[in-house]
């Protein structure tokens, strides 16, 4: 009798978290992942089980006060616990301190401060000792501090991410690389995959020239990785690269392309296609 209300109080407890847990992550997300939400969660359980334990144990002495001292010895640890969290006085004992007031036949017991309370209190005073030397007395770093200090870190964190993640990138992110390794690497690339037509020094021979300022299908690394990745003008003879190189390494033979910028080669192509004018592409 005792175990099933025990237990409906629990699944009741649980099927309401459930439901709760639901609704929030619907509502709120991110809430519920937060360890103080799971710890709310899980002390108002234990607390709703203890409430039903300590009606259940009333109920019980209630009805059954002949076989008391049974129960007490079934019941002891929980019995002493109590006595230890609260150190009320036994029943028998109340006339002790039974104040002399009594207001329409209510009366007053003097008992003591409950010792889960008193002792949460004194906690309270030295925490708050704490709380106010460290934030008001030694300038302890408040929310906004805090807040700028992981936004701080979060932007080196993602900057770290961004250099061991390069495939991440595509033509609308991608920036012009200007790290010695890149460079290096897109060098490697280009004298594998491209000189056949592009020549090592880029002046042109099949393909246009890459060192002039003229573009047949746009300058700037973010036109030059499309066409490295999707391929020039149909019957032109550029593949697309997209499925021989990852989008880390076409931006890297992309830079090393406009790193050529400028340079004199040999025996260059004659321009094709238009002046590049960054400035104007940027207003378009
Ligand atoms: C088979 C010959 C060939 C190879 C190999 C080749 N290209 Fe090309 N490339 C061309 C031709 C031809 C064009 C002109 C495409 C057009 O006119 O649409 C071109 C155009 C380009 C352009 C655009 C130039 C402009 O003026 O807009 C870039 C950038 C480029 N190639 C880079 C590369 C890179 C990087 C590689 C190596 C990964 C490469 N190409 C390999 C033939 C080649």
């Amino acid at each position: 009798m005792k175990i099933k209300g025990y237990f409906r109080t629990a699944i009741f407890a649980i099927i309401v978290f459930a439901v709760l847990w639901y609704i929030l992550d619907l509502t709120m997300i991110g809430l519920v992942e937060q360890p103080l939400v799971i710890l709310g969660f899980v002390v108002l359980l234990i607390a709703i089980l203890f409430n039903g334990k300590i009606v259940n144990n009333l109920r019980e002495s209630r009805a059954n006060n002949s076989t008391n001292e049974e129960n007490n010895s079934k019941n002891g640890w929980y019995k002493s616990l109590m006595k230890a969290l609260t150190s009320t006085k036994p029943m028998d004992e109340e006339d002790d301190i039974l104040m002399d007031h009594a207001y329409d036949g209510i009366r007053e017991l003097d008992n003591d401060l409950p010792p889960w309370w008193l002792y949460g209190f004194y906690a309270s005073i030295i925490y708050a000792i704490g709380y106010l030397s460290y934030y008001h007395l030694m300038d302890g770093d408040d929310q906004i501090v805090e807040f700028n200090k992981e936004m701080a870190q979060a932007k080196i964190d993602v900057d770290e991410y961004k250099k061991t993640a390069k495939n991440l990138i595509d033509a609308s992110t991608v920036e012009l690389m200007t790290d010695e390794a890149d460079l290096a690497n897109g060098k490697t690339i280009y004298a594998e995959k491209c000189v056949a037509c592009h020549l090592a020094d880029g002046g042109g021979s099949i393909g246009p020239n890459l060192t002039d300022e003229y573009w047949i299908l746009g300058g700037g690394i973010k036109n030059v990785f499309t066409t490295v990745s999707e391929g020039g003008r149909d019957g032109k003879g550029m593949i697309p690269w997209k499925s021989e190189l990852k989008p880390g390494e076409i931006a890297q033979v992309s830079s090393y392309i406009l790193s050529l910028q400028g340079t004199t080669p040999t025996k260059p192509k004659d321009a094709e296609g238009d002046i590049w004018n960054a400035e104007e592409a940027v207003e378009e």
